[in-house]
């Protein structure tokens, strides 16, 4: 019998990639978008065979009505809290009342359950969302990827190919989770057809030390990059303290400068250990070198 998922988010970047990824697994997918959503992307999805329902999210009789039959629920929302927290809840309410047995939020991120509240805004939101998640009746499961592999492409500090540098916290053997987004994508989707997952699972397409990425980059752009210890953990803490309090601004943004380096302090304090990688054997990881070589590639 085909199973059928409901995807809210289904229009966004992992969103989009897990549509895929069910698609190609024989799903009956459905896809939840808005009013404004743009048109071009909500075409694309119904070319794919995707069912796309027009919702007001704030809409419980209108959710509980895309929600009726499905397997499970999986949220690839993207915002702050009035998302994160407020639509997540209502639509989580309406695969409740619809009787839905699964939901899984976004939470695609590093495992906040070993963080501190405060350490990162943006886990504190999926951190809030999961403990409400965690008294209602349906099973919740949150799938913790680390960061997207993608994001060592990007010149972030822990790997700037414009200064040929390797920027670390605290300890230059610490391995930082990796999970690109289409290996994401492929273990969210085999998760949400697996009536049987528990509660978290901890996923990695690769787990690297700044000390061995020195050499990966070295070989994969035949240039030297340099290690460079960037400070403790808590100094790495104490910045984000203090520039999260001189822009408040960044309150309003999903991403301002403080959140990004919350992340990084994130990356450098936990690790996701014991990974759960070996559940879906046809779920394929990709490698430090394929990531790096492709951005290589396309400059
Ligand atoms: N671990 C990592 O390194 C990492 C990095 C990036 C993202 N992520 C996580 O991946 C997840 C998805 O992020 P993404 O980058 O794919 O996001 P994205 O591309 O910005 O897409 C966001 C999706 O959410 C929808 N959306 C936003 N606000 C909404 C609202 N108020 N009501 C209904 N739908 C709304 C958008 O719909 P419209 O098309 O209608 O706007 C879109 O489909 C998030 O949990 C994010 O934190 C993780």
């Amino acid at each position: 019998m085909t199973t059928t998922i409901l995807v809210a988010g289904g229009t966004g970047n992992l969103g989009g990639r897990i549509i895929h990824a069910l698609l190609d697994r024989g799903a009956d997918v459905r896809a939840l978008v808005r009013s404004g959503t743009d048109r071009a992307k909500v075409e694309k999805l119904e070319q794919r065979g995707v069912k796309v329902f027009r919702v007001d999210m704030s809409d419980v009789p209108q959710l509980t009505r895309a929600c009726a039959g499905a397997s499970c629920v999986i949220s690839a929302l993207q915002g702050l809290h009035d998302v994160i927290v407020e639509t997540q809840s209502v639509l989580l309410g309406a695969a409740i009342a619809a009787g839905v047995p699964r939901f899984i939020p976004s939470d695609f991120s590093s495992d906040f359950t070993r963080l501190s509240v405060g350490d990162n805004r943006n886990f504190d939101l999926r951190r809030a969302f999961n403990e409400h998640l965690d008294k209602t009746s349906i099973a919740g499961t949150s799938i913790l990827n680390g960061a997207f592999g993608e994001v060592l492409t990007y010149n972030i500090p822990l790997l700037d190919f414009q200064q040929k540098r390797i920027g670390y916290w605290e300890d230059p053997d610490w391995r930082v989770d990796f999970t690109t987004m289409d290996d994401t994508a492929a273990f969210t989707a085999a998760a949400a057809l697996d009536a049987a997952t528990p509660r978290i699972l901890r996923i990695a397409s690769f787990q690297i030390s700044p000390k061995e990425l020195v050499t990966v980059a070295g070989e994969v752009t035949k240039e030297k990059f340099e290690l460079v210890r960037m400070g403790s953990r808590e100094e790495l803490a104490a910045h984000n303290r203090r520039d999260r309090a001189a822009h408040p601004e960044g309150e309003q943004e999903i991403y301002p400068g403080w959140q990004q380096t919350q992340y990084l302090h994130s990356m450098f304090s936990v690790q996701n250990e014991p990974l759960d990688n070996d559940r879906y054997p046809e779920v394929k990881w990709t490698s430090i070198r394929s990531v790096l070589a492709g951005a290589l590639r396309r400059g």
